[in-house]
């Protein structure tokens, strides 16, 4: 075993994560407890994780509520159950604490589309603008942006900034044109999208709202305008899930990732969720990055501390003041994740 966990940890940037056999007969979930109170270790999920890892987490929330809780907590460890620039998120954050995340490769095609080489040079075109970008972006654009936002503060962070300031919005497309439509800024935006929320059918939804006529849409503001358009609520996971529990209507048509849906089940077991159909073959809209976690890489990255975020602290301190300034503006507003 020993030889395996050597080998697996230099392996461990090819593979992405500790590639080792696990006793089938552990009780991870017992292991992963116990894991935690062993090395005072808090576990942060996002609600695209699989539900068993839901299950096993310390708080579950959206990017603002995870990125809220990082800054928050004693814990001398924290385990990130997301995606890369999530945990890369708690590292800037939290610079003594050890960051985990189970598997590396746990990326984001919308933090991808925005390779920092070529948005430097966007942002080279429009010297008198500002960078407002959305959290889902590599540790290098947030440190050549002003301001950090998440769907559920993007709002009130453009509505900060005086009206005749211009913007540059980025890297998501979708979400900056809602969010243009919303403030009436003409806010320049970069061209990115997520794979995820941009596959939904528009056709496959109208046909299903016609199947279910007393259905609500509750839509991700990540997907295309024609979805939005149709949507009767449109929010962050953590709006949306608030929506669905408090809301008079019993049957939901979900536009985001299916991962959001186990909490929607758990929350209002007696209502009707129904995962919004993508434009493909396949049924499902799980995000591919998201997945990649699993229970067993989680417990494998606690047992050996591994694989750890890490980042040059040149680096770390110019993304860390955009991500301030988010969390300052959302304290002031009364904003949580
Ligand atoms: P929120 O949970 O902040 O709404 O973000 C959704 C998402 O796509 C995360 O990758
Ligand atoms: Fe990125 Fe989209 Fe996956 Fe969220 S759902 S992690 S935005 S690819």
């Amino acid at each position: 075993m020993e030889i395996n966990i050597a080998t697996a940890k230099r392996k461990i940037q090819e593979k992405g994560f500790l590639d080792v056999d696990i006793d089938p007969t552990l009780d991870l979930f017992h292991e992963i407890e116990r894991l935690k109170k062993e090395k005072n270790a808090v576990l942060l999920a996002h609600y695209y994780q699989e539900p068993d890892i839901q299950d096993v987490a310390d708080y579950i929330g959206d990017s603002l509520g995870l990125a809220q809780q990082a800054v928050k907590t004693n814990a001398d460890m924290i385990v990130f159950a997301g995606v890369h620039f999530m945990a890369e998120t708690a590292k800037i954050l939290n610079p003594s604490k050890k960051v985990l995340l189970p598997d590396l490769k746990a990326g984001c095609s919308l933090a991808d589309s925005a390779p920092a080489d070529l948005f430097k040079a966007f942002k080279e075109k429009h010297p008198n603008h500002i960078v407002i970008s959305y959290i889902n972006c590599s540790a290098d654009i947030k440190a050549l942006s002003d301001i950090i936002c998440t769907s559920s503060n993007a709002q009130k962070i453009i509505e900060s900034v005086p009206e005749d300031q211009p913007i540059i919005f980025a890297p998501d497309k979708n979400l900056g044109a809602y969010l243009n439509k919303k403030t009436g800024r003409n806010m320049v935006l970069w061209n990115g999208a997520c794979m995820v929320h941009e596959i939904f059918s528009l056709e496959k939804i109208t046909r299903l709202k016609i199947r279910h006529p007393k259905a609500k849409l509750i839509a991700h503001p990540e997907c295309e305008e024609a979805v939005l358009k149709v949507a009767d609520f449109i929010g962050s996971t953590t709006q949306l899930l608030k929506y669905a529990i408090n809301d008079s209507c019993n049957e939901f048509i979900v536009a985001t990732e299916t991962g959001i849906l186990h909490q929607m089940q758990k929350d209002a077991p007696n209502k009707t969720f129904i995962p919004a159909p993508p434009n493909n073959a396949c049924a499902c809209n799980d995000c591919p990055h998201m997945k990649l976690n699993t229970l067993e890489k989680l417990y494998l990255c606690m047992q050996y501390e591994q694989p750890e975020i890490l980042m040059e602290e040149q680096l770390r301190v110019a993304a860390l003041k955009p991500i301030e300034r988010m969390l300052e503006i959302s304290k002031a507003a009364g904003l949580g994740g």
